[in-house]
C-alpha cells in the first residue's frame, strides 16, 4: 500500500492505512506509539497534510501552542493542517439556550436532562478522575429520556456506547438472575460506600497516584477552543488562509474518500469545529 505524505496525530481508532498514524499507544497495524507532548517525531517539511481530530483539547494551553508549532514545522510549504475539535462556542450557546428555556419552564424534565448533559459536555471530561467519568454513568442509565438530544449533540459514537451498555446489561441480568456475583454486589453499593471501600483497599497515596496516572494518560480535556481562539493560535504559529469548514468540505485532495469524519453517511463527531490553514 502506498503511504501518502499525510499525517494523523492522536488517531485513536480512526485512521486510514495509507496515512502515517500516531497515538499514545498503537491502536492498530502501523499506528506509531508516541507521546505527542514531546513533539512530532518527524523532520521539518515532511508532510502535505497534518490532521488531528479531538486531540488538541487534551493538551494544556501551553502544550497546545508547542503542538501547533510542531505541526507547522513538519508540514511542507503549502501543506494543509486540518483540525477537528469540540466547538466551545456551540456548547456555550447550547447551555445558554437551555438555561433560558429552563428559567421559563423549570419543571420540564426533558429540558432538565438536556441541561444536565450539556453541563457534562462542558465539564466532565476536564474534571473526571477515572475513565468515562460521569458521561458513562449518564449513558448507562436504563432509560435516557433525551437520547435523541444526546445523539444529535455527540453523534453515533455515543449511540454505540448506549447500545453496548444495554446489550451488556441484558446479558449480566440473565447471567446473574439468581445469584449476583461479588463484583455485581460491589457495583450495586451506594457510591459513598463504594468510595470508602476503594479508599480502604487502596490507601490515599495509592489513590492519588492512580488519579495522577489517569489524568496524565490522554483522556482528559485540558483546554477548549472556539473559531476565534483556534484561528489566533494557528496564526501565531505562522499559518495563513485560516478558515472554518464543514465536515465534508476541505482543501485536502480527496478528503471524503478517507472516511475519517463521516462514516456510513453520518458525522462521527457533530459537536466539532472544523478548521484548516496553510503553511506558506
Ligand atoms: C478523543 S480521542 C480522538 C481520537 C481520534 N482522533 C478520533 O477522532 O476519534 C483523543 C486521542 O488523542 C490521544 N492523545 C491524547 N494525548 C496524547 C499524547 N500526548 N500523545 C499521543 N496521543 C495522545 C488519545 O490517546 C486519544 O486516542
Amino acid at each position: 500500500m502506498t503511504e501518502l505524505p499525510y499525517l494523523n496525530l492522536g488517531c485513536g481508532a480512526h485512521f486510514h492505512p495509507e496515512w502515517t498514524n500516531i497515538d499514545f499507544v498503537s491502536t492498530g497495524e502501523g499506528v506509531i506509539a508516541y507521546n505527542l507532548t514531546q513533539g512530532v517525531p518527524f523532520a521539518d517539511n515532511s508532510f502535505d497534510v497534518v490532521y488531528h481530530s479531538h486531540v488538541l483539547e487534551h493538551f494544556t494551553k501551553e502544550a497546545g501552542q508547542r503542538f501547533i508549532q510542531e505541526c507547522y514545522r513538519v508540514l511542507k510549504p503549502n501543506g494543509i493542517i486540518r483540525i477537528a475539535i469540540p466547538n466551545l462556542e456551540a456548547i456555550i450557546n447550547n447551555y445558554k439556550e437551555l438555561l433560558e428555556q429552563l428559567k421559563a419552564n423549570p419543571n420540564d424534565a426533558y429540558l432538565q436532562e438536556c441541561y444536565d448533559w450539556t453541563m457534562l459536555e462542558m465539564y466532565d471530561q476536564t474534571v473526571r478522575n477515572s475513565s468515562g467519568g460521569e458521561m458513562v454513568n449518564y449513558l448507562s442509565q436504563h432509560k435516557i429520556i433525551n437520547e435523541d438530544f444526546v445523539i444529535e449533540r455527540c453523534g453515533y459514537e455515543v449511540k454505540y456506547i448506549i447500545d453496548n451498555y444495554r446489550k451488556q446489561k441484558k446479558s449480566l441480568t440473565l447471567q446473574n438472575a439468581y445469584k449476583p456475583s461479588i463484583i455485581q454486589r460491589v457495583v450495586n453499593l451506594p457510591s459513598t460506600l463504594k468510595r470508602k471501600l476503594l479508599n480502604y483497599l487502596l490507601g490515599s497515596d495509592t489513590r492519588a497516584l492512580k488519579i495522577g496516572k489517569f489524568r496524565l494518560g490522554g483522556e482528559i480535556h485540558s483546554w477548549m477552543y472556539d473559531s476565534f481562539s483556534l484561528g489566533r493560535l494557528l496564526k501565531s504559529a505562522g499559518f495563513e488562509e485560516i478558515k472554518e469548514y464543514t465536515v465534508s468540505e476541505s482543501g485536502i485532495p480527496n478528503w471524503n474518500d478517507f472516511g475519517l469524519e463521516i462514516i456510513n453517511g453520518k458525522t462521527r463527531k457533530p459537536d466539532s469545529l472544523f478548521m484548516e490553514a496553510r503553511k506558506k
